[in-house]
């Protein structure tokens, strides 16, 4: 699916660090704050994308990535609720996964609440693989456990 004409994907910069934050507290109950945001748009090791809606200056969704030699891991991924199921997530994959192998990397990785039923829906999507398990990996305030799941893929991916 293409990306509505109004938005843009582009790489994701320091200067996004603070709009990068509010979209992420969107998507999870412990968002990261901006200087989080900064340090790791400022690591070489690490990169990110984001869709903007340039008219409206503001980030619909963003992807962070970092790669160590032959490996990358999806630190993190978030579409802005109004917008989702619109294939905002899975152009980011996309890029992430050709800069990625770009960098070197072979393989992608990541991790995944097993009840993230639209996250799982994503990577399934994009051809990632289970691989692993990691049980009581998540913990939330209410005490609430549940397993994290490793995926795993080729990169680039292969749609
Ligand atoms: C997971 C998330 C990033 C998906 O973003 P999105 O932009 O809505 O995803 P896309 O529109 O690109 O979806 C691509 C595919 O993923 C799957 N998918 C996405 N949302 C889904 C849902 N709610 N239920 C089932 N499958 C879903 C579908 O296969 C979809 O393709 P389709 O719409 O053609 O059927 C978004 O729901 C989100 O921000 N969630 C909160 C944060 C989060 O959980 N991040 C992942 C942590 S591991």
């Amino acid at each position: 699916m293409n990306l509505d004409a109004s938005l843009t994907l582009r790489p994701a910069r320091e200067a996004d660090a603070a709009a990068l934050a509010l979209l992420h507290r969107m998507g999870f109950a412990e968002g990261w704050n901006a200087q989080s945001m900064r340090t790791l748009l400022s690591n070489t090791a690490s990169f990110g994308f984001v869709v903007e809606d340039p008219e409206a200056d503001i980030l619909r969704a963003l992807v962070l990535v970092q790669v160590a030699t032959d490996q990358s891991e999806i630190l993190t991924i978030a579409t802005a609720p109004s917008m989702r199921r619109k294939g905002l997530a899975r152009a980011l994959l996309v890029a992430a996964g050709k800069e990625a192998a770009s960098r070197g990397a072979r393989e992608m990785f990541l991790e995944v609440a097993e009840g993230n039923n639209a996250a799982r829906g994503l990577y399934e999507s994009l051809g990632f693989s289970l691989s692993g398990k990691r049980r009581g990996y998540y913990r939330d305030r209410d005490g609430h456990v549940e397993d994290a799941l490793l995926f795993r893929a080729h990169v680039p991916l292969a749609l």
